[in-house]
């Protein structure tokens, strides 16, 4: 009788694991990005934010400077994975090339860890402005 109890309880706690598991897995790291072809596949998305965060505060613009509208247009949302605005794959190049500046010209710039710390950001030129070379 006890006996029963006490596995009764232990598996109702396997149950509430596995429910709370499943529960809360599509919501932090399962990576569900279609498109990335620069970042890494599995990126999460608190770390994907970050960089986007990033971009949009080095440029001075809105997400919606580097990525269009959904064809749905009845939801103001917008296409993320999206490649219809030019502005996303400039982005794309600028990043290719910011990291090749750090690589080539800043190597020496390493943490502790021998980890490189990127010198040239996006905001070492853009300084919240999406035209630099206008000034
Ligand atoms: C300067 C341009 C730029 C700005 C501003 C920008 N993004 Fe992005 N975003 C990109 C690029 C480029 C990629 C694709 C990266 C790759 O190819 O690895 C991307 C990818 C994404 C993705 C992944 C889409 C997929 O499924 O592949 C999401 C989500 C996203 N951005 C959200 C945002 C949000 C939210 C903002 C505003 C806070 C924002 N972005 C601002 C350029 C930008
Ligand atoms: C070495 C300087 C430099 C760095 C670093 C740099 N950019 Fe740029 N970026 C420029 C210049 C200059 C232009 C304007 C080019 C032109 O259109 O003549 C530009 C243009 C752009 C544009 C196009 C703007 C438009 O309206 O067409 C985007 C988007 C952009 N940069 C994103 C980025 C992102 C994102 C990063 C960081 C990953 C970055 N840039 C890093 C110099 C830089």
């Amino acid at each position: 009788m006890l006996y029963g109890k006490k596995l009764m309880v232990a598996s109702t706690l396997v149950v509430l694991m596995i429910v709370g598991m499943a529960a809360t897995r599509p919501l932090d790291d399962k990576p569900r990005h279609k498109n990335l072809k620069i970042l890494p596949k599995d990126i999460s998305h608190e770390d994907l934010d970050k960089v986007m965060d990033n971009w949009k505060a080095a440029l001075g613009v809105k997400c919606n400077f580097c990525h269009a509208p959904s064809a749905d247009s009845a939801s103001h949302r917008l296409d993320f994975a999206s490649d219809a605005k030019p502005e996303k794959d400039i982005a794309r190049h600028m990043f290719k090339m910011t990291a090749k500046i750090n690589k080539k010209y800043f190597s020496f710039n390493k943490d502790e860890q021998g980890k490189a710390i990127p010198t040239v950001t996006c905001m070492t030129c853009h300084r919240g402005n999406p035209h630099p070379e206008e000034k």
